[in-house]
């Protein structure tokens, strides 16, 4: 059976529930890392939980915690469930308390929860490629803190379901975000253009490999904002996430990327991206 982190404690699947009245629950008052597991090592945890400190910290969530606190925490859950191959998720939510927005007084206790899955890397997707469509951008203005409201997110992705894409790449007016559930990329004349890091998108840690691996290419990784049109006229589309790594987009709004092929931009960085993983093993 699989086992759950609930607090610091491991129980059984059927065994694991949160209250009621949990804030994460109730107003999605919480936040949450997805890491990565290759070859038994957690992929780029220390970035990972880093971030999850600092959007803790964004949202005025005291957690009593450190990098090598929580990288234990889930070590132990991983090797409970014998996680070779897959993915932990992490989430801390406020606690639970009478539902009142304001946040508790005196404040409760966060409450952590963490499961696992096991599962190989996305091969076939990643040599071929996916469809993605455009959908304007209605999340709040934090879109840097991983916040558990998701709704926006998960409105766009039933969009890309709905006319059969894998991703939704959001636009705020004419201008590129991310994707619902990854960063984005468009390449033109062997340069690649990602929106910067600010309060519209996550600061991806795939993206931060990614910029590390053009740097290591001497690819030009220019942070600027690129509109919907530039877009279109793309020779190359990826986005990238902790579950599906440097994703190449082939169709786009049902219109051909590019060539309609993987461009070499796109596998370089798939390249750079294997021996990443390489060296963990
Ligand atoms: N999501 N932007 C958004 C909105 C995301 O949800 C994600 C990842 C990313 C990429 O971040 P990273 O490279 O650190 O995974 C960008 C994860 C995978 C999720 O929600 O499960």
């Amino acid at each position: 059976m699989t086992k759950v982190l609930i607090n610091e404690r491991l129980l059984e699947e059927n065994d694991a529930s949160v209250p009621y009245n949990d804030r994460g629950y109730v107003f999605g008052d919480g936040i949450y890392e997805y890491v990565r597991v290759y070859n038994n090592h957690p992929f780029t945890a220390k970035e990972h939980f880093e971030r999850l400190l600092r959007s803790a910290k964004e949202i005025g969530l005291e957690l009593n915690y450190t990098v090598e606190g929580l990288t234990e925490l889930i070590t132990e859950l991983l090797s409970a469930n014998g996680v070779v191959n897959g993915g932990v998720y992490i989430q801390v939510t406020r606690g639970a308390a009478p539902r009142d927005h304001a946040f508790p007084e005196p404040s409760v206790k966060a409450n952590i929860t963490a499961f696992t899955k096991s599962y190989e890397r996305p091969y076939k997707l990643l040599e071929e490629g996916i469809n993605a469509v455009t959908t304007e951008d209605i999340r709040w203005l934090r879109c840097d803190i991983k916040s558990l409201n998701l709704l926006g997110n998960v409105l766009a992705k039933e969009y890309a379901v709905k006319y059969n894409a894998k991703e939704a790449i959001q636009h705020r007016g004419e201008i590129v975000t991310e994707g619902s559930s990854s960063n984005v990329y468009a390449i033109k004349d062997g340069v690649i253009y990602t929106h910067p890091i600010n309060n519209y998108i996550l600061n991806g840690i795939t993206r931060k490999v990614i910029k590390a691996i053009a740097e290591e290419k001497n690819i030009p990784f220019n942070e600027e904002t690129f509109t919907v049109d530039f877009l279109k006229n793309a020779d190359e589309i990826i986005v990238s996430s902790t579950s599906v790594e440097v994703m190449p987009v082939i169709k786009l709004n049902g219109d051909v990327v590019g060539d309609g092929k993987v461009g070499p931009i796109t596998k370089s960085l798939q390249e750079g991206f294997n021996r990443y993983i390489d060296t963990l093993s």
